[in-house]
């Protein structure tokens, strides 16, 4: 596995690095600090670094651990809106549900067969997903969806895809996939480029009970939430008796992630912040959490504001991005028919 760290540096004056990027989000629901700090940050960094953006809405993958879609057409406009609000460019990244796109979707077929069921079934992500599915029982798609992202990263011949330490085996599928199909029909020259991980510098976000941030842990706090909301969820964090405000993850994981959060948001070390707050104790700490969090928060919930407002201009930026994404797909497919020496439509 080829992965790079996301460092928050800016690139060189005046040399953009021209790369292909794809990542994105299931729609379930809004999108939240962890989010925010794990991947949204980082994607407008390279979109500023002259990298060429695909972000794709992956309605498809909402039904693998879940047997319906709920309310699919509100969260994957909700994500769009947040997309554009941290600052995504609709002229200049290609954001499209994967639904949209047949051509990305026929490439599960030759991909399936690039990848065995002993393959499928090992893949540690999966396995967790299926320890916590809502289903009664595990659907095929489940098993198959990574070959599914195989084709969102492929589709588009992205070299790089910033994800999470979770993503890591799905991006090990997408290689796989991309190695054995340029070994079984590339005699005229490779089609697929090996994607690389983009994992990001920043750790893991902690949510308010001190355990990873994530919508189905009910310890998260989303980017929309208003000021008197985040001021509640802060203020019900987990943190201990102890007056004295240090930043030590390992005993004090409730405190640490409040001083992490702060600190993000502030653009400091959080050992500064727990410096600062001294003998302050909890409530002290989340006041400050909270300050800090509304503050960075405010441009941009104002301009999700004015954006959730506008339905139509949202759809309109997805229908774009379904139309410059199909573009592509359909040229992709074109090239893997070649190389199997399909017939029927030429
Ligand atoms: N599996 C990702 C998640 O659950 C979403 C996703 C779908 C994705 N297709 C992708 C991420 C392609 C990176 C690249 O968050």
């Amino acid at each position: 596995m080829t992965t790079a760290l996301l460092t928050p540096a800016e690139p060189a004056a005046g040399a953009p690095v021209a790369r292909r990027v794809l990542t994105g989000d299931r729609p379930t629901g809004p999108l939240h600090l962890g989010h925010y700090f794990g991947t949204l940050q980082n994607r407008v960094r390279l979109q500023h670094q002259g990298a060429e953006l695909f972000v794709v809405v992956a309605d498809y993958q909402v039904i693998t651990d879940r047997d319906i879609a709920d309310r699919l057409a509100e969260h994957s406009e909700g994500l769009v809106i947040d997309y554009l609000a941290t600052g995504l460019d609709p002229d200049r990244a290609t954001i499209f549900a994967h639904s949209a796109v047949p051509a990305l979707n026929q490439l599960l077929l030759p991909f399936l067969s690039l990848v065995s069921v002993a393959e499928l079934s090992r893949n540690p992500t999966v396995k967790d997903e299926i320890a916590h599915s809502r289903q009664a029982a595990v659907s095929g798609l489940m098993f198959t969806y990574p070959v599914h992202q195989a084709a969102d990263i492929l589709f588009c011949k992205a070299d790089q895809v910033p994800v999470g330490q979770d993503q890591l085996p799905h991006l090990e599928v997408a290689r796989t996939v991309a190695r054995r199909f340029n070994e079984r029909y590339g005699a005229r020259g490779p089609v697929f480029p090996e994607p690389r991980a983009l994992l990001s510098a920043t750790p893991l976000l902690l949510g308010t009970d001190g355990t990873k941030m994530s919508k189905s842990r009910g310890n998260a706090i989303p980017l929309a939430a208003d000021e008197d909301t985040t001021a509640r969820l802060i203020r019900g964090a987990r943190t201990d008796a102890e007056r004295r405000i240090t930043y030590d993850p390992a005993t004090r994981p409730g405190v640490a992630g409040l001083l992490q959060l702060a600190a993000l948001c502030q653009g400091r070390a959080p050992e500064q912040v727990a410096e600062e707050l001294g003998d302050g104790g909890a409530a002290a700490l989340k006041r400050t959490v909270t300050e800090s969090v509304n503050e960075h928060l405010r441009p941009i919930r104002a301009r999700r504001a004015e954006l959730a407002a506008d339905r139509g201009h949202i759809r309109q930026v997805l229908r774009a991005g379904a139309e410059r994404a199909n573009a592509v797909a359909d040229a992709t497919l074109g090239e893997v028919r070649t190389a199997m020496g399909s017939v029927g439509s030429d």
